[in-house]
């Protein structure tokens, strides 16, 4: 139900825009993470507009558990319940499940796990996942997946792998059967598949072609940045993107530092999304144009320039450096709220600045000048 166009192309690199029942997304995008359908730090959906955010997302585990996908659907949908008019994209369960929940049993029909919150018994299979993204009404649902630590051995990946196309396959049964139905939130939802395969590039390059055949709305590559090296991630993205098709979006999930989104930007990819700035925010480390800084620093009490000099976030319009310190060390909420503000400004504005690289032909200067500046702090 999305259509995605791509406006331009360079090398692999891709400008493109994805039309949704929620409006348009232009990508490359970073997705801003409210996985409990809000942003951590105290970022309201008004505060999201004001720094540009086109796309949110939300987490199916999460927002099963509490306050359950039952009740978001009866108050109108997550759009609705979150006032938040612009698409969200809601990631499966299929990571939170492997990094959150105990004890936890993974079968052909789907994993069992206790809630980390209340210990229960609790059963997501593809089928649970669907419904529940179906009942919160998300623009994108994502593929009931297994995510694969890594490095895993061999043997083991190539299992998993199998039973997540079997999942994928059932996913997709599943949400065209959700979308059919009357009382359906979102009529329209569509599926992303995700890629699995661990560090190896043959697995992941036939799992890549097995799922291109499954016209799903867009493609994922997922179990990246779960402890393999940089190198390594961008070896299987150039590895896998290939063998994607081409005429849709493609996310590389959970990722990453800004120079991981500009190495990946350069290999094709459109869809991004990371914890790291908000969670940043919330200890006071700030991303300016010169790389990280730790604004808990002695060196900054005395220091009344914004966090990153020329930045038009609501936070460097109007306080300073000293201020926003004091403010941590006097554990003032403020604090962490302006440092996050910032920080997701900040990768909204760096996703705009790589959008007209690309359709000003200087994408390849653009990336070697900030990774420069940057200098390995960001
Ligand atoms: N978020 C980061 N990596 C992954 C992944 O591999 N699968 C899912 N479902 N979500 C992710
Ligand atoms: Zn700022």
């Amino acid at each position: 139900m999305g259509k995605y166009t791509l406006l331009k192309k360079s090398h692999k690199v891709r400008r493109g825009r994805f039309e949704t029942v929620h409006g348009t997304i232009q990508t490359p995008v970073f997705m801003n993470v409210g996985t409990l359908a809000a942003i951590k730090g105290a970022v309201s959906s008004m505060d999201l507009k004001e720094i540009g955010c086109q796309v949110e997302l939300s987490n199916t585990y999460h927002l099963h558990l509490r306050p359950g996908d039952q009740v978001v659907k009866k108050l109108g949908g997550l759009h609705k319940f979150m006032n938040w008019d612009r698409p969200i994209l809601t990631d499966s369960g299929g990571f939170q499940v492997f990094s959150l929940s105990h004890i936890r049993k993974i079968q052909e029909e789907g994993v069992y796990f206790n809630s980390h919150i209340d210990g229960r018994k609790i059963f997501m299979g593809p089928e649970e996942s669907m419904q529940i993204q179906s009942n919160l009404g998300s623009t994108i649902a994502m593929a009931f997946d297994e995510c694969i630590p890594n490095p895993s051995p061999r043997d083991y990946v190539v299992k998993s792998v199998e039973r997540t196309t079997r999942w994928l396959q059932r996913c997709k049964v599943e949400m065209d059967r959700l979308n059919s139905l009357d009382h359906t939130v979102n009529k329209n939802q569509m599926l992303f598949g995700i890629n699995q395969g661990g560090v190896y590039e043959d697995i992941r390059i036939e799992h890549a072609k097995t799922i291109s055949k499954m016209n799903l709305d867009g493609y994922a590559i997922g179990g990246l940045a779960v402890g393999e090296t940089h190198e390594e991630m961008y070896r299987i993205i150039d590895a896998v993107v290939p063998h994607l098709p081409q005429e849709k979006p493609i996310y590389l999930m959970g990722v990453g530092l800004p120079s991981n989104i500009l190495e990946a930007v350069d290999r094709g990819v459109d869809f991004f999304d990371c914890v790291l700035p908000a969670r940043n925010g919330r200890h006071g480390h700030v991303f300016t144009k010169h790389g990280k800084i730790n604004l808990m620093n002695a060196k900054y009490e005395l220091d009344d320039s914004p966090i990153d000099e020329g930045c038009q976030c609501p936070t460097c319009k109007h306080y300073s450096r000293a201020y926003i310190r004091h403010l941590f060390k006097a554990k003032e909420m403020l604090a962490m709220r302006l440092c996050v503000l910032h920080n997701l400004y900040f990768y909204n504005k760096l996703m705009e600045d790589i959008r007209n690289a690309i359709d000003g032909d200087y994408f390849k200067e653009f990336k070697e000048e900030k990774l420069a500046n940057w200098n390995g702090k960001a």
